[in-house]
């Protein structure tokens, strides 16, 4: 192993959110954010940056869109032009642009749900209201959507007067952890296309996926995650928006990239951005998305298995907990897990409750289901993106905490 991810996490005191926001004796399992420190290519990449001691305005280089030209043809199997390419400062900031493109206010933007909180927040703090289409798990704990259901929101949205004329489409799926297959994905575009919307696919976690290698289609060598930038046949509909943010453990560093095929939707957003002076990019967030595509594909590779492991060993685990039942994901470092039986055996009555109390007696915190949505309700996810060691202490707390109600 050329990567060692089983290093000690020491984060508490650096103003990370995850570990600072929490009591020094609680192991955060919250927020989409790994204990691994930055490939160390990367580190040294930086570091030499910083002593280069001029930190004025910078230019956007041709090797920022020649680095994300590269990671798309290599990764997803996608052949882009640059002008393709949006450079953004963060998902989320992005998702809020293209409301505004293509919404007005009291317009509805249609979720499918539990979905990733900031997809609520990012709609009503816009003054657009939030159509949900509730998914449904199966008997595997694995999400499914039913064009049926996403037909009724829409239909119950027009008759409250209220024109849905955008959606969210998480892939893959935070966090149910679906990495949706070629013929999901297409049938939701069919969907997207019949009704007239206009899609926002957000693929942040599309380097998460664990299956292929096995020789199978491309897609299934890819580990069956299709980057809807291949979906040409729709392309006049859909904003791909994504980062080097998950992949590489950048979340301070604020970047995302938008992929627009079409020239008349980049034309649609293009106002937004440059109403938001979104001009020169950071000078250390553009360098470190040049120098993690280019050279940090062996630490992902590498990192990937360990997350593997993790998710197969935290999801048996759990399982064996009595009251809670959790599912290896197709793709994220976010499990997914059943706790109504915990939640009863606590004597508590929401997931919200017993995480809240996991949190200050097991000390230990996770994210409650409820956060993303009615349909989260009884459910927790759990961020397995630690060193084995601490993950399993953290999960232990959980069940000695169970074993004594
Ligand atoms: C689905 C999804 N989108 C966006 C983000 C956040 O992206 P950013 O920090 O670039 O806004 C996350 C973070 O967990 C996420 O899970």
């Amino acid at each position: 192993m050329r990567y060692n991810f089983d290093a000690p996490v020491h984060r508490r005191g650096s103003g990370s959110d995850k570990w600072d926001s929490v009591a020094e004796d609680v192991i955060p399992l919250w927020v989409a954010d790994m204990d691994f420190a930055a490939p160390p290519e990367l580190t040294t990449v930086l570091s030499a940056r910083v002593s280069h001691p001029f930190y004025g305005y910078n230019q956007r280089r041709p090797e920022y869109f020649e680095a994300i030209l590269s990671w798309y043809r290599e990764q997803y199997g996608a052949s882009l032009v640059a002008a393709d390419i949006l450079p953004g400062s963060g998902t989320v900031l992005t998702l809020g642009m293209a409301v505004r493109a293509f919404t007005k206010p009291g317009d509805g933007v249609l979720i499918m749900t539990p979905v990733y909180a900031p997809f609520y927040r990012v709609v009503l703090e816009n003054h657009r209201k939030v159509v949900e289409a509730p998914m449904v798990p199966d008997a595997n704990g694995r999400f499914i959507f039913d064009r049926v259901v996403l037909e009724e929101s829409l239909d119950k949205a027009a008759a409250l007067g209220i024109t849905t004329p955008l959606v969210f489409f998480c892939s893959p799926h935070n966090p149910g952890g679906r990495v949706w297959a070629k013929p999901e994905i297409e049938a939701f575009l069919d969907f997207a296309r019949d009704r007239n919307l206009i899609v926002i696919a957000d693929e942040i976690h599309g380097d998460f996926v664990y299956a292929g290698g096995n020789g199978g289609s491309p897609e299934q060598e890819r580990g069956g995650f299709v980057s809807t930038v291949l979906c040409t046949d729709y392309a006049d509909r859909i904003l791909t928006v994504s980062g080097a943010n998950k992949s590489f453990n950048l979340g301070g560093l604020h970047v995302s990239h938008m992929i627009v095929r079409d020239q008349k939707l980049r034309s649609a957003i293009t106002p937004e951005l440059q109403a938001g002076f979104h001009r020169e990019p950071d000078v250390f967030a553009e360098l470190a998305v040049e120098t993690c595509y280019t050279q940090c594909k062996p630490w992902l590779m590498e990192l990937k298995p360990y997350l593997k492991q993790n998710l197969e060993e935290a999801a048996a685990f759990l399982s064996d907990i009595s009251g809670v039942k959790a599912w290896v994901p197709d793709g994220t470092y976010l499990l997914w897990a059943g706790i109504q039986g915990l939640i009863a055996r606590g004597g508590c009555k929401t997931d919200l409750e017993l995480v809240s109390r996991l949190e200050q007696e097991a000390k230990v915190k996770i994210t409650p289901g409820s956060l993303y949505g009615k349909a989260g309700a009884g459910y927790a996810r759990i961020n397995i993106a630690s060193p084995r060691k601490l993950l399993l202490e953290g999960l232990d707390r959980i069940r000695d905490w169970a074993k004594r109600r």
